[in-house]
């Protein structure tokens, strides 16, 4: 049979059609029909042949080094404009909290400044034709790490909004805001489908379920790319690709399980609309995969050639560029920070090398030489580059000359973010009806992020974990508190963070604003020997509740977190309770539905839904809607209203002691759980607690306590003693000791001894009520003292051969001196099993 040339193409046109089509469509019901294999998915930027050809011809006349050169980003702190002239660079960006020049102030148009720059280094490369530099940042919730910037709820409220037309708005305006700096490629949107809330990035996740993020990819990446042809428009970033959110005990940069079905229909559910819109960019992540059930370990993404180059760009048919992530070429085995042909290989463009890009140049230039990567990937990367930077309209045009470029208003869009708070806000209990609270009336405002721009804005933040920011670093924007002033009056607001002293009978309700601080990436996680418990982390929230609940007021509880918690104890204590996870600078929006109209009306009724369920037990993780066994406390999709008559009853508050994921160790002391068994101190006739603030210096009669580093970063106390003192980790009653707790098991900590003890010390642990052992410990440190981080483990069976019973303890763990001696703690452990360790002490070293 013939067919002419025209009919042919006419039938496959006609055939493309069709199953973009039927793809599309599967895509949107991907739930009730999974998809088998990667879509082929049809971009709305097609390509056009006189560009193409263009770049074919660009190309042909590049050097190898000049090829390199497009391939390789630098981080602004690390390079100058001169060297992206010297390099031919086609990519810098700004990790999170680095500015032009370090300057945390900078104003937009220093910003611009700096992005002129290094374009006209660009325009002065030896190339032939001149490509000008591409500048990428973290624009997570708004231009984010830019002073003067609203910021916007972070995705997982978004994803409680449940309104993808905001999310529209949001992206275009965030566009406009990252213009404004002479910026124009966006590491957004995160499509992670998070299962596992442990991740310190929970919160930039929409949504545990894929249907919501398929929902807003689309949506969002058309926002903030359009069709290139408005000035606010940027490039987009699909990211992190792929299993993100899916990585076992949502361990950042771990091990992903899914099985292939997984990946296609779970994680990869954003992926598919964000290509159908266009998105320029997709960035690989740190995660590893390995498809437990077909007994295939696929290894780290970055090296993936089977994802990046044969399913995203082949199956697919991604035409756009995909970037490595920070450093992240060092992942994959064999490489290093400055060399990686087997990411190359495996279909990464553009690669981030923040620091050792020229040694990363370098490297490659010799890979290349010697055949280890085909010329053919380099052409094709370096054309995947001048591709997206064409289609972007970057050609011919200065950051400068951008409507928006310089202009500091351009940063903000505070109605629209103001909106996205009262939307994103979840109302989990109202008994009563407490909600919403009526003018006119003297509130009391407690809890620590009340008042706390860094606490209410979370990670990705002016800095990377969105720590060391001050409100006054915030000029544009309100607090709660502000917030809350502004719609009362300050005359009817008092704030106390901690409600020490407060008659609360003097209020007619009070307001608690409390919850998780900052955290990005890594920092972020809840390991494997912590719980979801909030008043685990953060005793203070707990002890502030107490102190105003029961008073006869009304007690509503505004919980700031990046993921939902178990929040049980604190449910208890809470007549109303509001999830308002990382809502940003416009706190006015939670204002907008807590408070009546000045006519006594609803001004705002809630309009947020989970979606992420919420966890019943303090190890109920992962927890997905869809799971077998599926038994949260409030489900995916809860939110109440006003004029709901749902009660929410107590609750149990009781846990188990020790972490989640590792069944054989109890965390007596640690920065993670510092209140199960809260830390005391003891001199002179006084008895103090340590509580949470690291920053706090006890300086007792006999004994000197702060915080200090043994393993990271405050992770210990330190002591140094003059006379008699005694460290203990106490609870307030005998706790259940499990079952591995037994005599073969052991204590174990890890010291550092700054001054070997003149006198006795004894390293206790007791039943309650002073019964219990305590073993001389006096020449184990004698010994240790100058040597550094070293960890102790002591049999369980010595302390239970001078009469501790190991069944319940009130007192795991304690160290008495009585002269002078100084030692810094941490990682105190009851360990299953550890008596045999080969570094484990004898009982007879404690007899010296
Ligand atoms: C993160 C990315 C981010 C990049 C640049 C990485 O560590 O995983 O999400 O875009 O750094 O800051
Ligand atoms: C940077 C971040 C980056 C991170 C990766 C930080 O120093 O500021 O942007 O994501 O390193 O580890």
């Amino acid at each position: 049979m013939t067919m002419t040339k025209a009919s042919h193409n006419h039938l496959l046109r006609r055939a493309v059609l069709a199953a973009a089509l039927a793809l599309g469509a599967a895509y949107v019901q991907a739930a009730s029909a999974p998809l088998a294999d990667w879509p082929h998915i049809t971009s709305a930027i097609k390509q056009d042949k006189a560009m193409e050809a263009k770049i074919a011809q660009i190309v042909a006349g590049m050097t190898l080094a000049q090829k390199i050169g497009q391939m390789t980003q630098p981080e602004i702190k690390f390079i100058t404009p001169d060297q992206v002239r010297e390099y031919s660079i086609g990519s810098v960006l700004n990790g999170g909290g680095s500015w032009p020049q370090g300057n945390k102030y900078a104003s937009a148009a220093d910003w611009v400044a700096l992005a002129d720059q290094f374009y006209d280094a660009s325009m002065h490369t030896d190339m032939k034709v001149k490509v000008p530099v591409i500048w990428g940042i973290d624009a997570m919730h708004g231009n984010s790490n830019v002073y003067g910037a609203t910021l916007f709820p972070h995705n997982i409220g978004l994803g409680a909004a449940r309104d993808k037309k905001l999310v529209g708005q949001m992206a275009e305006s965030v566009g406009k805001a990252v213009r404004a700096t002479g910026i124009n490629w966006v590491f957004a949107p995160t499509l992670a489908v998070v299962r596992d809330d442990r991740w310190g990035r929970t919160y930039e996740s929409f949504s545990e379920d894929p249907s919501i993020v398929r929902d807003y990819a689309g949506v969002y990446v058309t926002g903030l790319q359009g069709r290139f042809k408005d000035d606010r428009n940027v490039v987009a970033t699909a990211k992190h690709f792929i299993g993100d959110g899916g990585t076992d005990q949502g361990k950042d940069r771990g091990e992903n399980q899914s099985t292939l079905s997984q990946m296609i229909n779970i994680h990869g559910a954003g992926y598919y609309p964000a290509l159908a819109a266009g998105v320029q960019t997709v960035m690989t992540s740190f995660n590893s995969w390995n498809d437990v059930q077909a007994g295939q370990d696929h290894g780290k993404m970055h090296g993936n050639k089977e994802l990046m180059l044969d399913a995203l760009k082949g199956k697919m048919g991604f035409d756009g560029l995909v970037v490595s992530d920070w450093n992240a070429i060092a992942e994959v085995p064999g490489c290093a920070n400055d060399s990686c042909p087997q990411a190359i290989n495996a279909g990464i463009d553009m690669i981030m090398v923040p620091e050792h890009w020229k040694s990363f140049i370098a490297n490659t230039i010799a890979q290349v030489e010697r055949g280890e990567i085909p010329m053919a990937r380099i052409d094709d990367a370096v054309s995947r580059i001048l591709r997206v930077k064409m289609r972007a309209g970057m050609f011919g045009r200065k950051p400068s000359q951008n409507a928006y470029a310089g202009k500091q208003d351009a940063l903000q869009s505070r109605a629209l973010a103001r909106q996205a708070v009262r939307e994103s806000l979840v109302l989990l209990k109202n008994n009563g009806g407490v909600l919403p609270l009526a003018r006119g009336k003297k509130i009391l405002v407690v809890g620590k992020s009340a008042d706390s721009m860094a606490n209410q804005s979370g990670g990705w933040s002016l800095t990377w974990q969105g720590t060391d920011n001050k409100n006054s670093d915030y000029p544009v924007g309100d607090t709660i508190l502000a917030a809350i002033e502004n719609t009362l009056g300050k005359d009817h607001v008092t704030y106390s963070a901690n409600a020490a002293g407060v008659d609360v009978s003097q209020f007619d309700a009070v307001v608690a604003v409390i919850g998780e601080t900052p955290y990005a990436e890594g920092d972020g996680d809840i390991g494997p020997f912590a719980t979801l418990r909030l008043s685990g982390r953060h005793p203070e929230d707990m002890a502030v509740l107490q102190a105003v609940a029961g008073k006869g007021k009304p007690v509503v509880t505004v919980l700031v977190s990046g993921r939902p918690l178990y929040v049980n104890d604190m449910l208890n204590l809470s007549d109303s309770f509001v999830e308002a996870w990382l809502p940003g600078t416009e706190g006015k929006g939670v204002t907008d539905v807590l408070f009546r109209t000045k006519a006594g009306k609803v001004n705002a009724d809630f309009r947020g839904t989970l979606s992420f369920s919420w966890p019943k037990s303090v190890c109920q993780s992962p927890l997905n809607v869809g799971d077998a066994q599926y038994d949260p406390l409030f489900k995916y999709g809860y939110g109440l209203k006003y004029g709901s008559k749902a009660i929410v009853p107590t609750l149990d508050a009781s846990y188990p002691a020790g972490g989640c994921g590792v069944t054989n160790a109890l965390q007596v002391y640690s920065q993670v759980d510092r209140s199960t068994y809260p830390l005391v101190v003891s001199s002179g006739g006084q008895r103090v607690a340590l509580g949470a603030d690291l920053n706090a210096v006890f300086k007792l009669p006999t004994v000197t306590v702060d915080t200090a580093q043994v393993n990271t970063q405050q992770d210990a106390k330190r002591l140094v003693w003059s006379g008699p003192a005694k460290l203990a980790a106490q609870s307030d009653k005998p706790l259940p000791l499990p079952a591995y707790a037994s005599t073969a098991g052991a204590l174990q900590f890890d010291v550092i001894v700054a001054a070997a003890p003149r006198g006795v010390v004894g390293i206790g642990m007791e039943n309650g009520g002073g019964a219990g052992a305590t073993l001389d410990a006096g020449a184990v440190f004698q010994r240790l003292a100058g040597k550094g981080k070293q960890k102790v483990t002591i049999p369980l069976s010595c302390f239970a051969d001078k009469g501790l019973k190991l069944d319940a303890l009130d007192m795991p763990f304690s160290v008495t001196a009585d002269a002078p001696f100084a030692a810094s703690f941490a990682n105190v452990q009851i360990v299953g099993g550890a008596a045999s360790d080969k570094d484990a002490l004898g009982c007879g070293e404690f007899n010296k």
